[in-house]
Protein backbone atom coordinates (compact mmCIF):
# COMPACT_ATOMS: atom_id res chain seq x y z
CA UNK A 1 0.00 0.00 0.00
CA UNK A 2 1.28 3.45 -0.99
CA UNK A 3 1.63 5.84 2.56
CA UNK A 4 2.18 9.57 1.08
CA UNK A 5 5.72 10.49 1.80
CA UNK A 6 5.38 13.30 4.55
CA UNK A 7 3.95 10.14 6.55
CA UNK A 8 6.31 7.72 5.81
CA UNK A 9 9.20 10.11 6.88
CA UNK A 10 7.99 11.69 9.85
CA UNK A 11 11.32 11.76 12.35
CA UNK A 12 11.04 9.16 14.99
CA UNK A 13 13.61 10.53 17.12
CA UNK A 14 14.69 14.52 18.14
CA UNK A 15 17.87 13.87 15.91
CA UNK A 16 15.69 13.16 13.06
CA UNK A 17 13.97 16.44 13.16
CA UNK A 18 15.15 19.64 10.66
CA UNK A 19 16.04 22.60 11.89
CA UNK A 20 14.64 23.33 15.15
CA UNK A 21 17.59 22.69 17.45
CA UNK A 22 15.53 25.91 20.07
CA UNK A 23 13.16 22.93 20.53
CA UNK A 24 14.64 19.41 20.21
CA UNK A 25 17.92 20.52 22.28
CA UNK A 26 16.20 21.98 25.03
CA UNK A 27 13.47 18.75 25.51
CA UNK A 28 16.16 16.42 25.37
CA UNK A 29 18.16 18.35 28.05
CA UNK A 30 15.14 18.35 29.91
CA UNK A 31 14.54 14.78 29.38
CA UNK A 32 17.83 13.37 30.54
CA UNK A 33 18.08 15.81 33.49
CA UNK A 34 14.38 14.70 34.40
CA UNK A 35 13.04 18.24 34.78
CA UNK A 36 9.28 17.99 32.84
CA UNK A 37 7.16 20.32 32.50
CA UNK A 38 3.23 19.69 33.29
CA UNK A 39 2.29 21.28 30.64
CA UNK A 40 3.77 22.31 26.93
CA UNK A 41 3.20 24.88 24.01
CA UNK A 42 4.14 24.00 20.36
CA UNK A 43 3.69 26.89 18.13
CA UNK A 44 4.56 27.69 15.09
CA UNK A 45 3.47 27.96 10.82
CA UNK A 46 2.10 24.64 9.93
CA UNK A 47 4.27 21.47 8.69
CA UNK A 48 7.27 22.53 10.95
CA UNK A 49 7.04 19.72 13.53
CA UNK A 50 5.09 20.41 15.99
CA UNK A 51 2.77 16.98 15.93
CA UNK A 52 6.10 14.95 15.08
CA UNK A 53 7.41 16.71 18.34
CA UNK A 54 4.82 16.32 20.30
CA UNK A 55 4.47 12.24 19.61
CA UNK A 56 8.15 12.10 20.13
CA UNK A 57 7.85 13.86 23.25
CA UNK A 58 4.97 11.21 24.13
CA UNK A 59 7.44 8.20 23.76
CA UNK A 60 10.43 10.00 25.19
CA UNK A 61 8.46 10.83 28.66
CA UNK A 62 7.41 6.88 28.71
CA UNK A 63 10.01 5.11 27.13
CA UNK A 64 12.00 2.56 29.06
CA UNK A 65 15.18 2.66 27.79
CA UNK A 66 15.80 6.37 26.34
CA UNK A 67 19.16 7.40 24.86
CA UNK A 68 20.53 10.52 25.31
CA UNK A 69 17.00 12.69 25.79
CA UNK A 70 15.15 10.70 22.41
CA UNK A 71 12.98 7.13 22.78
CA UNK A 72 14.60 4.13 21.80
CA UNK A 73 12.13 3.41 19.99
CA UNK A 74 12.39 -0.21 20.32
CA UNK A 75 10.95 -1.38 23.50
CA UNK A 76 7.35 -1.91 24.29
CA UNK A 77 6.19 1.27 25.37
CA UNK A 78 7.34 2.79 22.26
CA UNK A 79 6.45 0.57 19.97
CA UNK A 80 2.93 0.59 21.58
CA UNK A 81 2.41 4.50 21.43
CA UNK A 82 3.38 4.12 17.62
CA UNK A 83 0.61 1.55 16.90
CA UNK A 84 -1.94 3.92 19.12
CA UNK A 85 -2.52 0.26 21.52
CA UNK A 86 -0.97 2.39 24.37
CA UNK A 87 -4.59 4.23 25.84
CA UNK A 88 -2.24 6.40 28.52
CA UNK A 89 -1.33 8.58 25.85
CA UNK A 90 -4.10 10.60 23.94
CA UNK A 91 -4.55 12.48 20.63
CA UNK A 92 -6.85 14.87 20.80
CA UNK A 93 -8.02 17.07 17.60
CA UNK A 94 -9.53 20.16 18.98
CA UNK A 95 -10.76 20.98 15.71
CA UNK A 96 -13.61 18.41 16.23
CA UNK A 97 -13.88 18.09 20.38
CA UNK A 98 -13.95 21.54 20.94
CA UNK A 99 -16.63 20.95 23.43
CA UNK A 100 -16.35 21.37 27.02
CA UNK A 101 -17.82 18.19 27.24
CA UNK A 102 -14.83 17.15 25.36
CA UNK A 103 -12.56 18.22 27.77
CA UNK A 104 -14.61 17.71 31.57
CA UNK A 105 -14.09 13.58 30.15
CA UNK A 106 -10.42 14.43 29.43
CA UNK A 107 -10.48 15.94 33.02
CA UNK A 108 -12.21 12.87 34.80
CA UNK A 109 -9.81 10.45 33.04
CA UNK A 110 -6.62 12.67 33.99
CA UNK A 111 -7.31 12.00 37.90
CA UNK A 112 -6.51 7.89 37.25
CA UNK A 113 -2.97 6.77 37.30
CA UNK A 114 -1.63 5.80 33.79
CA UNK A 115 -2.20 2.47 32.90
CA UNK A 116 1.07 1.18 31.77
CA UNK A 117 3.02 4.47 30.87
CA UNK A 118 4.96 6.38 33.35
CA UNK A 119 2.60 9.53 32.24
CA UNK A 120 -0.57 9.67 30.76
CA UNK A 121 0.14 12.21 27.75
CA UNK A 122 -2.60 14.15 25.95
CA UNK A 123 -1.60 16.02 22.85
CA UNK A 124 -4.21 18.83 21.90
CA UNK A 125 -3.52 19.46 18.43
CA UNK A 126 -5.17 23.27 16.80
CA UNK A 127 -5.96 23.62 20.71
CA UNK A 128 -6.78 27.36 19.87
CA UNK A 129 -10.08 25.83 18.58
CA UNK A 130 -11.36 25.20 21.83
CA UNK A 131 -14.59 27.28 22.68
CA UNK A 132 -14.44 29.38 25.92
CA UNK A 133 -16.23 27.11 28.32
CA UNK A 134 -13.09 24.28 27.34
CA UNK A 135 -10.86 26.49 27.56
CA UNK A 136 -11.91 27.57 31.26
CA UNK A 137 -12.46 23.49 31.85
CA UNK A 138 -8.62 22.88 30.47
CA UNK A 139 -7.57 26.23 32.52
CA UNK A 140 -8.68 24.08 35.97
CA UNK A 141 -6.74 21.22 35.17
CA UNK A 142 -3.69 22.99 34.14
CA UNK A 143 -3.90 24.82 37.80
CA UNK A 144 -3.41 21.67 39.55
CA UNK A 145 -2.30 19.06 37.44
CA UNK A 146 -2.04 15.49 38.59
CA UNK A 147 1.82 14.76 39.09
CA UNK A 148 1.45 11.57 36.37
CA UNK A 149 -0.11 13.90 33.48
CA UNK A 150 1.63 15.69 30.49
CA UNK A 151 -0.33 18.05 28.00
CA UNK A 152 0.92 19.16 24.56
CA UNK A 153 -0.59 21.53 23.53
CA UNK A 154 -0.25 22.36 19.74
CA UNK A 155 -1.32 25.43 17.58
CA UNK A 156 -0.65 27.47 14.40
CA UNK A 157 -2.50 30.57 15.98
CA UNK A 158 -1.03 31.00 19.47
CA UNK A 159 -2.33 34.72 19.68
CA UNK A 160 -5.80 33.06 19.67
CA UNK A 161 -4.92 31.73 23.36
CA UNK A 162 -6.14 32.83 26.17
CA UNK A 163 -3.22 35.07 28.12
CA UNK A 164 -4.16 32.76 31.33
CA UNK A 165 -3.79 29.08 29.48
CA UNK A 166 -0.12 30.70 27.85
CA UNK A 167 0.94 31.65 31.12
CA UNK A 168 0.69 27.70 32.81
CA UNK A 169 2.89 26.45 29.87
CA UNK A 170 6.22 25.95 28.80
CA UNK A 171 6.21 27.42 25.30
CA UNK A 172 8.41 26.29 21.98
CA UNK A 173 8.55 28.23 19.04
CA UNK A 174 8.81 26.29 15.66
CA UNK A 175 10.59 28.17 12.94
CA UNK A 176 9.91 27.93 9.23
CA UNK A 177 12.65 25.90 8.32
CA UNK A 178 15.68 27.37 5.71
CA UNK A 179 14.95 26.57 2.13
CA UNK A 180 18.23 24.68 2.14
CA UNK A 181 17.52 22.72 4.84
CA UNK A 182 14.62 21.24 3.25
CA UNK A 183 15.96 21.00 0.29
CA UNK A 184 18.73 18.66 1.73
CA UNK A 185 16.20 16.63 3.56
CA UNK A 186 14.09 16.40 -0.09
CA UNK A 187 17.68 14.90 -1.78
CA UNK A 188 17.83 12.28 1.39
CA UNK A 189 14.46 11.17 1.00
CA UNK A 190 14.66 10.73 -2.61
CA UNK A 191 17.86 8.64 -2.08
CA UNK A 192 15.48 5.96 -0.13
CA UNK A 193 12.87 6.50 -2.36
CA UNK A 194 15.24 5.32 -5.39
CA UNK A 195 14.19 8.58 -7.36
CA UNK A 196 16.86 11.09 -8.77
CA UNK A 197 16.93 14.60 -8.20
CA UNK A 198 18.60 17.91 -9.32
CA UNK A 199 19.87 20.15 -6.70
CA UNK A 200 18.14 23.03 -8.60
CA UNK A 201 14.70 21.30 -8.28
CA UNK A 202 15.25 20.37 -4.80
CA UNK A 203 15.86 23.97 -3.97
CA UNK A 204 12.94 25.31 -5.94
CA UNK A 205 10.95 22.58 -4.50
CA UNK A 206 11.88 23.93 -1.31
CA UNK A 207 11.73 27.46 -2.05
CA UNK A 208 7.80 26.94 -3.04
CA UNK A 209 7.02 24.92 0.16
CA UNK A 210 7.85 28.42 2.06
CA UNK A 211 9.34 27.30 5.28
CA UNK A 212 6.82 24.19 5.08
CA UNK A 213 8.23 20.27 5.42
CA UNK A 214 5.17 19.02 5.03
CA UNK A 215 4.65 20.99 1.51
CA UNK A 216 7.99 20.48 0.25
CA UNK A 217 6.94 16.84 0.74
CA UNK A 218 3.62 16.78 -0.75
CA UNK A 219 4.69 18.29 -3.53
CA UNK A 220 7.41 16.16 -4.20
CA UNK A 221 4.87 12.97 -3.60
CA UNK A 222 3.39 14.85 -6.52
CA UNK A 223 6.44 14.86 -8.56
CA UNK A 224 7.73 11.56 -8.72
CA UNK A 225 4.01 10.28 -9.45
CA UNK A 226 5.36 12.16 -12.78
CA UNK A 227 8.95 11.19 -13.44
CA UNK A 228 12.13 9.12 -11.91
CA UNK A 229 13.94 11.95 -12.40
CA UNK A 230 13.38 15.49 -11.12
CA UNK A 231 14.39 18.42 -13.29
CA UNK A 232 13.81 21.98 -12.41
CA UNK A 233 11.28 21.97 -15.35
CA UNK A 234 9.08 18.89 -13.83
CA UNK A 235 8.95 20.55 -10.68
CA UNK A 236 7.85 23.90 -12.38
CA UNK A 237 4.82 22.69 -14.09
CA UNK A 238 3.80 19.91 -11.08
CA UNK A 239 3.55 23.32 -9.21
CA UNK A 240 2.16 24.90 -12.14
CA UNK A 241 4.61 28.28 -11.77
CA UNK A 242 4.00 31.02 -14.29
CA UNK A 243 6.27 31.87 -16.48
CA UNK A 244 8.18 35.20 -15.35
CA UNK A 245 8.86 37.22 -18.11
CA UNK A 246 6.32 39.39 -18.19
CA UNK A 247 7.30 40.76 -15.00
CA UNK A 248 10.58 41.40 -16.48
CA UNK A 249 9.21 43.09 -18.78
CA UNK A 250 7.13 45.03 -16.85
CA UNK A 251 9.93 46.20 -14.85
CA UNK A 252 11.90 47.15 -17.32
CA UNK A 253 9.88 49.45 -18.65
CA UNK A 254 9.02 50.68 -15.30
CA UNK A 255 12.69 51.50 -14.92
CA UNK A 256 13.26 53.30 -18.64
CA UNK A 257 9.72 55.55 -17.25
CA UNK A 258 8.21 53.63 -20.92
CA UNK A 259 4.47 54.19 -19.85
CA UNK A 260 3.67 53.37 -23.18
CA UNK A 261 5.43 50.17 -23.56
CA UNK A 262 3.97 48.97 -19.82
CA UNK A 263 0.47 49.74 -20.70
CA UNK A 264 0.59 48.09 -24.28
CA UNK A 265 2.18 44.64 -22.04
CA UNK A 266 -0.75 45.16 -19.78
CA UNK A 267 -3.07 45.05 -22.44
CA UNK A 268 -1.87 42.18 -23.55
CA UNK A 269 -1.84 40.38 -20.70
CA UNK A 270 -5.52 41.34 -19.81
CA UNK A 271 -6.51 39.90 -23.21
CA UNK A 272 -4.91 36.32 -22.71
CA UNK A 273 -7.58 36.73 -19.49
CA UNK A 274 -4.94 37.44 -16.94
CA UNK A 275 -6.27 38.09 -13.67
CA UNK A 276 -5.22 42.28 -13.13
CA UNK A 277 -5.62 41.46 -9.02
CA UNK A 278 -2.93 38.61 -9.45
CA UNK A 279 -0.84 40.59 -12.07
CA UNK A 280 -0.24 43.04 -8.79
CA UNK A 281 0.41 40.41 -6.65
CA UNK A 282 3.14 38.89 -8.76
CA UNK A 283 4.52 42.14 -9.24
CA UNK A 284 4.74 43.29 -5.83
CA UNK A 285 6.19 40.43 -5.02
CA UNK A 286 8.47 40.83 -7.87
CA UNK A 287 9.66 44.15 -6.43
CA UNK A 288 10.20 42.46 -3.21
CA UNK A 289 12.51 40.16 -4.59
CA UNK A 290 14.28 43.37 -6.29
CA UNK A 291 14.22 44.50 -2.80
CA UNK A 292 15.88 41.53 -1.40
CA UNK A 293 18.20 41.90 -3.22
CA UNK A 294 19.49 45.11 -2.95
CA UNK A 295 19.33 44.46 1.55
CA UNK A 296 19.94 40.99 2.48
CA UNK A 297 23.76 39.44 1.96
CA UNK A 298 22.88 36.43 0.94
CA UNK A 299 19.85 36.72 -1.16
CA UNK A 300 20.15 34.00 -3.52
CA UNK A 301 19.14 31.24 -1.31
CA UNK A 302 16.12 33.10 -0.13
CA UNK A 303 15.08 33.34 -3.64
CA UNK A 304 12.74 30.84 -5.71
CA UNK A 305 13.67 31.25 -8.97
CA UNK A 306 16.28 29.65 -11.75
CA UNK A 307 19.71 30.81 -11.69
CA UNK A 308 18.77 32.31 -14.94
CA UNK A 309 15.70 34.43 -13.60
CA UNK A 310 17.88 35.41 -10.44
CA UNK A 311 20.51 36.99 -12.91
CA UNK A 312 17.87 38.76 -14.42
CA UNK A 313 16.60 40.22 -10.93
CA UNK A 314 20.21 40.87 -9.85
CA UNK A 315 20.97 42.80 -13.26
CA UNK A 316 17.34 44.76 -12.43
CA UNK A 317 17.62 45.37 -8.80
CA UNK A 318 21.25 46.47 -9.20
CA UNK A 319 19.99 48.83 -11.88
CA UNK A 320 17.39 50.55 -9.85
CA UNK A 321 17.64 53.03 -6.93
CA UNK A 322 16.49 51.84 -4.34
CA UNK A 323 13.92 54.23 -2.80
CA UNK A 324 11.86 53.41 -6.56
CA UNK A 325 11.87 50.13 -5.83
CA UNK A 326 10.62 50.58 -2.39
CA UNK A 327 8.06 52.98 -3.56
CA UNK A 328 6.75 50.95 -6.12
CA UNK A 329 6.17 48.06 -3.01
CA UNK A 330 4.14 50.84 -1.85
CA UNK A 331 1.91 52.20 -4.68
CA UNK A 332 1.36 48.28 -5.77
CA UNK A 333 -0.03 47.47 -2.70
CA UNK A 334 -2.18 50.31 -2.40
CA UNK A 335 -3.45 49.72 -5.59
CA UNK A 336 -4.57 45.83 -4.97
CA UNK A 337 -6.07 47.29 -1.61
CA UNK A 338 -8.26 49.85 -3.69
CA UNK A 339 -8.57 46.54 -6.53
CA UNK A 340 -10.04 44.96 -3.49
CA UNK A 341 -12.41 47.69 -2.17
CA UNK A 342 -13.84 47.35 -6.06
CA UNK A 343 -12.16 49.81 -8.49
CA UNK A 344 -12.29 48.27 -12.20
CA UNK A 345 -9.30 46.32 -11.97
CA UNK A 346 -7.55 46.60 -15.27
CA UNK A 347 -8.13 50.24 -15.09
CA UNK A 348 -6.33 50.49 -11.31
CA UNK A 349 -3.72 48.64 -13.06
CA UNK A 350 -3.11 51.00 -15.59
CA UNK A 351 -3.34 54.06 -13.79
CA UNK A 352 -0.66 52.42 -11.59
CA UNK A 353 1.82 51.41 -14.29
CA UNK A 354 1.85 54.82 -15.09
CA UNK A 355 2.21 55.90 -11.76
CA UNK A 356 5.18 53.53 -11.55
CA UNK A 357 6.64 54.98 -15.15
CA UNK A 358 6.32 58.51 -13.54
CA UNK A 359 9.31 59.59 -12.12
CA UNK A 360 9.32 60.16 -8.41
CA UNK A 361 5.80 61.52 -7.06
CA UNK A 362 7.35 64.53 -6.24
CA UNK A 363 8.87 65.54 -10.00
CA UNK A 364 7.01 67.54 -11.79
CA UNK A 365 4.83 65.29 -14.00
CA UNK A 366 4.88 65.43 -17.74
CA UNK A 367 1.93 66.58 -19.80
CA UNK A 368 1.81 63.95 -21.74
CA UNK A 369 1.28 61.51 -19.08
CA UNK A 370 -0.61 64.30 -16.95
CA UNK A 371 -3.21 64.02 -19.71
CA UNK A 372 -2.85 60.19 -20.12
CA UNK A 373 -3.95 60.00 -16.07
CA UNK A 374 -6.69 62.31 -16.63
CA UNK A 375 -8.42 60.59 -19.60
CA UNK A 376 -8.28 57.21 -17.52
CA UNK A 377 -9.66 58.91 -14.76
CA UNK A 378 -12.24 60.08 -17.53
CA UNK A 379 -13.05 56.93 -18.38
CA UNK A 380 -13.16 55.62 -14.53
CA UNK A 381 -16.26 58.02 -13.82
CA UNK A 382 -17.96 56.89 -17.42
CA UNK A 383 -17.49 53.34 -17.28
CA UNK A 384 -18.72 53.06 -13.58
CA UNK A 385 -20.00 56.09 -12.71
CA UNK A 386 -18.60 55.26 -9.32
CA UNK A 387 -19.83 57.43 -6.44
CA UNK A 388 -16.18 57.72 -4.99
CA UNK A 389 -15.30 59.15 -7.63
CA UNK A 390 -18.32 61.77 -8.10
CA UNK A 391 -18.66 65.44 -6.38
CA UNK A 392 -19.64 63.76 -3.15
CA UNK A 393 -16.44 62.08 -2.94
CA UNK A 394 -16.82 60.48 1.00
CA UNK A 395 -13.90 62.64 3.18
CA UNK A 396 -10.99 60.17 3.76
CA UNK A 397 -10.97 57.89 5.91
CA UNK A 398 -9.94 59.52 9.77
CA UNK A 399 -6.35 58.21 10.22
CA UNK A 400 -7.02 55.50 13.35
CA UNK A 401 -4.81 58.18 15.52
CA UNK A 402 -4.03 57.05 18.81
CA UNK A 403 -5.76 59.97 20.39
CA UNK A 404 -9.09 57.73 19.10
CA UNK A 405 -8.06 54.84 21.09
CA UNK A 406 -8.34 53.32 24.44
CA UNK A 407 -5.48 54.00 26.35
CA UNK A 408 -2.72 50.92 26.29
CA UNK A 409 -2.91 49.91 29.44
CA UNK A 410 -6.42 49.43 29.29
CA UNK A 411 -5.99 47.43 25.65
CA UNK A 412 -3.24 45.41 27.54
CA UNK A 413 -5.99 44.68 30.70
CA UNK A 414 -8.74 43.89 28.28
CA UNK A 415 -6.73 41.33 26.05
CA UNK A 416 -5.21 39.38 29.08
CA UNK A 417 -8.78 38.67 30.23
CA UNK A 418 -10.13 38.00 26.60
CA UNK A 419 -10.97 34.60 25.44
CA UNK A 420 -11.94 33.03 22.13
CA UNK A 421 -15.64 33.89 20.75
CA UNK A 422 -16.78 30.80 19.21
CA UNK A 423 -20.03 32.21 18.00
CA UNK A 424 -18.24 35.04 15.46
CA UNK A 425 -18.45 32.54 12.26
CA UNK A 426 -22.12 32.89 13.16
CA UNK A 427 -22.23 36.65 13.74
CA UNK A 428 -20.32 37.22 10.25
CA UNK A 429 -23.46 34.72 8.79
CA UNK A 430 -25.84 36.71 10.18
CA UNK A 431 -24.36 40.10 8.99
CA UNK A 432 -23.85 38.33 5.24
CA UNK A 433 -28.14 39.08 5.38
CA UNK A 434 -27.39 42.44 5.94
CA UNK A 435 -24.10 43.02 3.70
CA UNK A 436 -22.37 40.44 1.12
CA UNK A 437 -19.62 43.65 1.36
CA UNK A 438 -19.33 43.89 5.33
CA UNK A 439 -19.41 40.05 5.58
CA UNK A 440 -16.79 39.49 3.14
CA UNK A 441 -14.86 42.16 4.84
CA UNK A 442 -14.64 40.32 7.79
CA UNK A 443 -13.18 36.92 6.36
CA UNK A 444 -10.33 35.80 8.12
CA UNK A 445 -11.02 37.74 11.31
CA UNK A 446 -11.43 36.30 14.43
CA UNK A 447 -13.23 37.55 17.61
CA UNK A 448 -12.60 37.73 21.60
CA UNK A 449 -14.70 38.32 24.35
CA UNK A 450 -13.20 40.54 26.99
CA UNK A 451 -15.74 42.33 29.73
CA UNK A 452 -18.74 43.95 28.14
CA UNK A 453 -16.18 43.69 24.63
CA UNK A 454 -16.35 42.06 21.74
CA UNK A 455 -12.58 42.74 20.64
CA UNK A 456 -12.50 41.49 16.53
CA UNK A 457 -9.07 40.82 15.34
CA UNK A 458 -8.14 40.99 11.40
CA UNK A 459 -5.29 41.67 8.99
CA UNK A 460 -7.59 43.14 6.84
CA UNK A 461 -8.31 46.87 8.02
CA UNK A 462 -10.85 47.44 5.89
CA UNK A 463 -13.51 46.02 8.06
CA UNK A 464 -12.24 48.55 10.97
CA UNK A 465 -12.26 51.03 7.94
CA UNK A 466 -16.17 50.32 7.75
CA UNK A 467 -16.86 49.96 11.40
CA UNK A 468 -15.15 53.36 12.37
CA UNK A 469 -17.39 55.29 9.68
CA UNK A 470 -20.69 53.93 9.76
CA UNK A 471 -22.87 54.30 12.94
CA UNK A 472 -25.68 52.47 11.60
CA UNK A 473 -23.67 49.20 10.63
CA UNK A 474 -21.96 49.45 14.23
CA UNK A 475 -25.31 49.43 15.30
CA UNK A 476 -26.73 46.69 13.44
CA UNK A 477 -23.59 44.44 14.53
CA UNK A 478 -24.23 45.00 17.82
CA UNK A 479 -28.08 44.11 16.91
CA UNK A 480 -26.59 40.92 15.45
CA UNK A 481 -24.36 40.07 18.32
CA UNK A 482 -27.18 40.14 21.07
CA UNK A 483 -29.34 37.84 18.87
CA UNK A 484 -26.67 35.01 18.77
CA UNK A 485 -25.18 35.54 22.21
CA UNK A 486 -28.15 37.26 24.11
CA UNK A 487 -25.80 39.74 25.45
CA UNK A 488 -25.09 42.95 25.05
CA UNK A 489 -21.70 44.04 23.87
CA UNK A 490 -19.51 46.97 22.74
CA UNK A 491 -17.26 46.43 19.83
CA UNK A 492 -13.58 47.02 19.76
CA UNK A 493 -10.13 45.77 18.38
CA UNK A 494 -8.49 43.38 19.43
CA UNK A 495 -5.12 45.31 18.58
CA UNK A 496 -4.05 48.38 16.83
CA UNK A 497 -1.51 48.47 14.22
CA UNK A 498 1.98 49.56 15.22
CA UNK A 499 1.56 53.50 14.07
CA UNK A 500 5.63 53.56 12.97
CA UNK A 501 5.73 50.32 10.97
CA UNK A 502 2.27 50.76 9.05
CA UNK A 503 2.96 50.84 5.10
CA UNK A 504 6.91 51.32 5.90
CA UNK A 505 7.21 48.40 3.74
CA UNK A 506 11.22 48.50 3.90
CA UNK A 507 11.21 48.29 7.81
CA UNK A 508 8.79 45.25 7.61
CA UNK A 509 10.92 43.38 5.55
CA UNK A 510 13.75 43.73 7.55
CA UNK A 511 12.31 42.84 10.87
CA UNK A 512 10.65 39.73 9.05
CA UNK A 513 14.00 39.18 7.76
CA UNK A 514 15.68 39.40 10.93
CA UNK A 515 13.20 37.33 13.06
CA UNK A 516 13.95 34.37 10.31
CA UNK A 517 17.71 34.92 11.07
CA UNK A 518 18.55 36.09 8.09
CA UNK A 519 21.83 38.66 8.32
CA UNK A 520 20.52 42.28 7.17
CA UNK A 521 22.82 44.90 5.55
CA UNK A 522 21.32 48.32 6.83
CA UNK A 523 23.42 50.31 4.94
CA UNK A 524 22.69 49.04 1.36
N1 LIG B 1 11.29 19.83 11.43
C1 LIG B 1 11.01 18.78 10.62
N2 LIG B 1 11.98 17.90 10.28
C2 LIG B 1 11.70 16.86 9.46
N3 LIG B 1 10.49 16.61 8.93
C3 LIG B 1 9.49 17.45 9.22
C4 LIG B 1 9.69 18.57 10.09
N4 LIG B 1 8.53 19.22 10.23
C5 LIG B 1 7.64 18.56 9.49
N5 LIG B 1 8.19 17.49 8.87
C6 LIG B 1 7.51 16.58 7.93
O1 LIG B 1 6.21 17.08 7.69
C7 LIG B 1 5.20 16.21 8.18
C8 LIG B 1 4.16 16.99 8.94
O2 LIG B 1 4.74 17.59 10.06
P1 LIG B 1 3.92 17.89 11.39
O3 LIG B 1 4.79 17.62 12.54
O4 LIG B 1 2.60 17.19 11.35
O5 LIG B 1 3.71 19.46 11.22
P2 LIG B 1 2.84 20.47 12.10
O6 LIG B 1 2.19 19.71 13.21
O7 LIG B 1 3.85 21.48 12.59
O8 LIG B 1 1.89 21.08 11.13
C9 LIG B 1 5.94 15.20 9.05
O9 LIG B 1 5.32 13.95 8.96
C10 LIG B 1 7.32 15.18 8.46
O10 LIG B 1 7.37 14.29 7.37
MG1 LIG C 1 0.11 19.32 13.35
ZN1 LIG D 1 11.46 3.02 24.07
Amino acid sequence: MYRVLYRKYRPRFFADVIGQPQVTDTLKNELKSNRLAHAYLFTGSRGTGKTTCSKILSKAVNCLNPVDGDPCGECEICKGIDEGTILDVVEIDAASNNGVDDIRTLREEAVFTPAVAKYRVYIIDEVHMLSIGAFNALLKTLEEPPAHVIFILATTEVHKLPATILSRCQRFDFHRIAPVDIAERLKSVCNSEGVEIDDNAALLLAGLADGAMRDALSLLDQCISRTEHITEEIVRQTAGLADKSHLFEITAAIRTKDSATAIEIIDRLYRDSKDMARLCDELTSHFRDLMLIKTVKQPRDLMVMSDEDYNKAYEQAMAMPFEEVVDAIGILQSSKEKMLRGANRRIEMEMTTVRLCTPMAKQSVSPEIESRVANIEKTVINLEARPTLSENKPKRLAPDSKANRPSDEKMERLRGKAVPMAEWPEVIEEMRKYSKTVAASFEGSTAYISEKYVLVDSANSICFDLLRNNEKLRSKMRDVIKSVTGMDYWLGRYSYPDEEQADDALSQLKNDLKSAGIPVDDNK
